[in-house]
């Protein structure tokens, strides 16, 4: 059982819902490589993860981690942006998470930008399998954050909707600017 106690763990749950073993997925950013081990773990010996980030000192986090926990083997690490990932990619995937901001302990400089989210989002859509999700976690928090949310807010808004579902959950009771979940069903 996961406990839906913060965003991340929303998102993990309902991803969870919807990979199975022998899937292929995406990380889109894969940043400390907290969401990748949790993929990784989802698709099992027999599937793939494709894992995206720009920041080298991202991959060469996520690539330890993975290693630690003996998963290296199911996990590709890409030195690319994600609105790339279609190159990377010769099949549907049934999971795309967007964990949308800056490194956290890294360079809160380099952040994901509205045009770029928006290119890979298209992008990883055309990519979704049949009953896939995307999920994309937002922090408007940060400056550039609240322009990207509201990207991805009218882009979801924008969706074809006899052919996806969109689901927004947000954390009401906090203080501070609240991250917010966006759902996708292909
Ligand atoms: C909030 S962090 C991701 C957290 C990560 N999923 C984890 O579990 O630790 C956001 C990451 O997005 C990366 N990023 C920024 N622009 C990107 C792009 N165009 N393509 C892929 N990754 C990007 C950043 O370098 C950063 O590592």
């Amino acid at each position: 059982m996961i406990a839906i106690n913060d965003i991340v763990a929303a998102s993990h749950f309902f991803i969870a819902r919807s990979v199975r073993p022998g899937d292929t997925v995406v990380d889109a950013t894969a940043g400390n490589g907290g969401d990748t081990v949790f993929l990784a773990g989802l698709v099992g010996p027999a599937g793939r993860v494709h894992a995206f980030d720009i920041q080298k000192t991202a991959l060469d986090r996520a690539g330890k981690r993975l290693k630690e926990e003996g998963l290296e083997e199911r996990v590709r690490l890409h030195l690319a942006s994600h609105a790339r990932m279609a190159e990377y990619l010769d099949r549907p995937v049934q999971g795309i998470m967007f964990n949308l901001g800056y490194l956290p302990g890294g360079d809160k400089e380099v952040i994901t930008r509205p045009q770029e989210t928006l290119g890979a989002l298209a992008s990883g859509l055309s990519l979704l399998g049949p009953g896939g999700l995307i999920s994309i976690t937002t922090y408007p928090g940060h400056p550039g954050g609240e322009e990207e949310e509201q990207g991805v807010a009218g882009w979801c808004a924008g969706l074809e909707p006899r052919r996806y579902t969109v689901f927004h959950l947000q954390v009401l009771n906090r203080l501070k600017p609240p991250p917010g979940l966006w759902l996708i069903r292909g």
